[in-house]
């Protein structure tokens, strides 16, 4: 498969096109960003440890049934998958009280949340990826409703997989956020998992193993991303 130019340029990722039309590359790069973009930092290391992690719990997910875009590793940083016609929303799952949600109802971070809560946020960064219900979706026609149920019930089916997973390994799955996307009319999983994109706490220290480690200005942002992978089994270099 031989990589063209570059399609997209995110924060942390770009996208490049491929010879062949169905399939894309994604680059994880060393970079960290928090506030919408507005804070970001180089860290050794980390574009491999999440592409390998993202490709490992991507695997899981597909040997249990869910459909992924990933298809294999490119490089240690890169990762081949389908071209999807990505949904503009970013679909988070939430079974611990933590993040924007601690904000905007004061609760206290760590609560339980049983049963889980699904929330979608639009994908828009010039207006901060604003919370979406299912009539917003509907109405402003953002995704097909037949789509939109399908979408959450996988949302639910993928929580109970991670969850599990993690616990095995000694973390609480906290919270995370799903992207979705359309290849030849099925919804197909897409963008990453990581602890970029996800709320990972060890069960005992409660310790954080993730992105908010930088968002709140805390060190060992590499060594907590490592331990999260080398727990999964995941072979780093
Ligand atoms: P939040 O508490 O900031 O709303 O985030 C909830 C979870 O979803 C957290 O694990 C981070 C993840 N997330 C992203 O990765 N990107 C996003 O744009 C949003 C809104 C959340």
């Amino acid at each position: 498969m031989q990589k063209k130019y570059e399609l997209y340029r995110g924060k942390v990722k770009t996208v490049y096109i491929t010879d062949n039309p169905d399939l894309l590359i994604i680059e994880f790069r060393n970079i960290v960003s928090a506030l919408d973009g507005n804070r970001f930092e180089y860290f050794d290391r980390k574009g491999m440890i999440n592409n390998k992690l993202n490709y490992f719990v991507m695997s899981m997910l597909e040997k249990a049934g869910i459909l992924t875009h990933i298809e294999a590793l490119y490089s240690k940083n890169e990762i081949l998958v389908k071209n999807l016609d990505m949904i503009p929303l970013e679909c988070v799952i939430r079974n611990r009280a933590a993040g924007s949600l601690v904000k905007r109802f004061s609760l206290v971070e760590g609560e339980v949340l049983d049963p889980p809560i699904f929330e979608m946020f639009l994908k828009n960064d010039a207006k901060h990826d604003p919370l979406v219900n299912e009539s917003h979706c509907e109405t402003l026609n953002l995704v097909n409703v037949n789509h939109l149920s399908y979408i959450k019930s996988l949302s639910f089916k993928i929580n109970h997989l991670l969850s599990r997973l993690f616990n095995n390994i000694g973390l609480i799955l906290v919270d995370f956020k799903l992207e979705f996307g359309i290849f030849h009319g099925t919804v197909v999983l897409g963008d990453e998992f990581s602890p970029d994109s996800a709320r990972l706490w060890d069960k005992i220290t409660l310790n954080k193993m993730d992105k908010d480690i930088y968002r709140y200005g805390l060190s060992g942002l590499i060594a907590a991303y490592e331990d999260v992978a080398n727990r999964l089994g995941v072979i780093l270099d």
